[in-house]
């Protein structure tokens, strides 16, 4: 049997209706557009407004994909959607695949938080090259405003909602060139959004746990050590597996979590920051949708070309990380 490949033929994205600025956002809690701006580089973000729900952005992001890779629903085998935040705890997916009409595809939600793009794309080049699928949907997308405390300053600042697709699509040559994924549980509590249980007597001596999952939790100098550390050297794995060099890469695209982080990272694999893909500065962190977000705003803006290749990398909470090397393959 001849190797089947996998290459990524189209992006798309959604942006949610409401924005808020740094000044807006000085008017609920105590902070400035200056100490936000500098210490992250977010100026404003997209919030979901009461009409948009997950499966809204999702399907939006996913009907432009389709359309660049220039295929239909009807064509899609799996649908993958990479989300912390779902409309419903038992998945999201299938609604998002009902309103598509993609009517063969298989679809399930995925959950590793920022990470959930990469871990996503490598769990969907799986069918693929096993000769399951040809025609996989991958979808990030996260509505993190639901779950933010707006009274917590070193939190609420930080994150946005959207969400991003791309298709990956069977092919002789392979376009995913490397990959290295990883996680540790031991530091879960550096980020989290746990569930926060009330006891509920059913019956006597029956009684069980009943609640909700909020708010966010972060231990951000922990978050911002970890990430500054970790996402280097995942990316030199995933460059070693690819058997490419640094200088090889034409884009670097991190998971838009704050501008710092980017800028360190770059420098310490000596990446000049004109290869950095960077717009967190409109959007803040959108969790799983980010990378998506930021590779199809690249796309359309006719800065990622096909045949440049990319160095992806998510990372946050779990904790988890990875990297993708591939190739784009798209318009
Ligand atoms: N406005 C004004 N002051 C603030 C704000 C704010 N929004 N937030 C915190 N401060 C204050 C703190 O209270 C502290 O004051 P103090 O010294 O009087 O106690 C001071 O600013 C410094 O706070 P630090 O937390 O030390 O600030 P730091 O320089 O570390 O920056 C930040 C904080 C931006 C959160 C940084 O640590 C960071 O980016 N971490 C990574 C976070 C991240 O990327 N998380 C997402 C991961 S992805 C995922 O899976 C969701």
């Amino acid at each position: 049997m001849t190797n089947i490949g996998v290459s990524i033929t189209g992006s798309g994205s959604a942006i949610p209706k409401l924005s808020l600025d740094n000044q807006q956002l000085s008017q609920i809690v105590e902070t400035s557009d200056e100490w936000i701006s500098s210490r992250t580089g977010i100026t404003k973000r997209q919030l979901a407004d009461t009409t948009e729900s997950l499966c809204s952005l999702a399907t939006q992001a996913s009907l432009a994909a389709l359309d660049q890779a220039n295929i239909t629903p009807k064509d899609i085998d799996l649908i993958i959607l990479a989300t912390s935040t779902p409309d419903d705890l038992f998945g999201t997916a299938s609604q998002v695949q009902w309103e598509l009409g993609a009517e063969k595809a298989v679809a399930f939600d995925m959950t590793a938080a920022c990470s959930g793009f990469v871990f996503g794309l490598v769990t969907a080049a799986q069918f693929i090259r096993s000769g399951v699928y040809q025609n996989v949907l991958l979808i990030g997308a996260d509505i993190l405003s639901r779950w933010v405390d707006w009274e917590d300053r070193r939190t609420c600042v930080l994150f946005g909602d959207g969400a991003g697709a791309v298709v990956l699509q069977a092919s002789e040559s392979d376009r995913l060139l490397g990959f290295e994924l990883r996680s540790n549980g031991s530091q879960n509590d550096c980020l989290n959004l746990p569930f926060q249980p009330q006891e509920k007597k059913i019956i006597e001596g029956v009684t069980v746990s009943q609640g909700t999952y909020q708010p966010i939790i972060m231990n951000g100098k922990e978050v911002y050590r970890f990430a500054v550390q970790k996402v280097p050297e995942v990316i030199e794995k995933a460059l070693f597996k690819a058997n490419i060099s640094v200088d090889k890469i034409d884009w670097l695209l991190l998971h838009q979590a704050n501008q710092r982080i980017l800028d360190a990272v770059a420098s310490r694999l000596n990446i000049p920051s004109e290869k950095v893909i960077s717009n967190l500065q409109n959007y803040g962190n959108t969790s799983a949708a980010s990378i998506p977000l930021a590779l199809d705003e690249a796309v359309r803006k006719n800065q990622v070309k096909s045949g440049d290749i990319i160095a992806a990398s998510g990372f946050g909470a779990g904790l988890t990380w990875g990297a993708v090397i591939f190739e784009w393959n798209g318009i």
